[in-house]
């Protein structure tokens, strides 16, 4: 873990502005790029829950890199949670706020067994509007949150009060 750290803190950039004026992006995508970096990272994600979960979910777009390579690392499947209009079947979807704008996530409700114990990663927890509209998709599906794994969280923007009762893991707190 102490190596997944100083990887993220080395290799993840603060980019101001962006999407809109005002916002301050966390990017990780460099420390996708850096085969060291994600090996860390993904084996400090999922070490708190070894043994505590059926299968892992990702968010879309970032969190997809995150929990394949956790699934693949770990022996498990991955349910993708995504944005909408992209999944061919019949969905359950959730709309939900951005700290830039509103937006729309949609599972598979059919994907799993009822009860399944899935671990919901993804890179960044900022508002925490995208990983609870994820918990509801996955208990609306008849699942369980067994936890939350994030790269990085914002603390200023105290996601985890919307997330009452969650296990979250977080490998850096700002
Ligand atoms: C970013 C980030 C998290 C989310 C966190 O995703 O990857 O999923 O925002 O924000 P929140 O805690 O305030 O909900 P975004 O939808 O911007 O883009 P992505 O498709 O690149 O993952
Ligand atoms: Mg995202």
């Amino acid at each position: 873990t102490a190596t997944a750290r100083e990887a993220i803190e080395r290799l993840s950039r603060v980019v101001p502005d962006f999407p809109t004026p005002g916002i301050t992006f966390r990017d990780l995508t460099p420390v996708f790029a850096d085969g060291a970096a994600l090996h860390a990272v993904t084996d400090a994600l999922v070490a708190p829950f070894a043994g505590g979960f059926d299968v892992i979910a990702g968010v879309e777009a970032r969190g997809f890199v995150l929990a394949a390579s956790a699934a693949y690392a770990t022996g498990h499947g991955v349910v993708m949670i995504r944005k909408p209009g992209k999944l061919p079947r019949a969905v359950l979807t959730e709309d939900y706020d951005l700290e830039y704008g509103s937006t729309t996530l949609e599972v598979h409700p059919d994907e799993l067994e009822r009860g399944a114990r899935v671990l919901l990663i993804d890179d960044v927890l900022a508002t925490g509007g995208t990983l609870a509209a994820s918990c509801s998709l996955i208990e609306r599906s008849g699942w369980v949150v067994a936890g939350i794994s994030v790269v990085l969280e914002l603390s200023e923007l105290a996601g985890t009060t919307r997330l009452p009762g969650r296990r979250v893991h977080s490998l850096v707190t700002l």
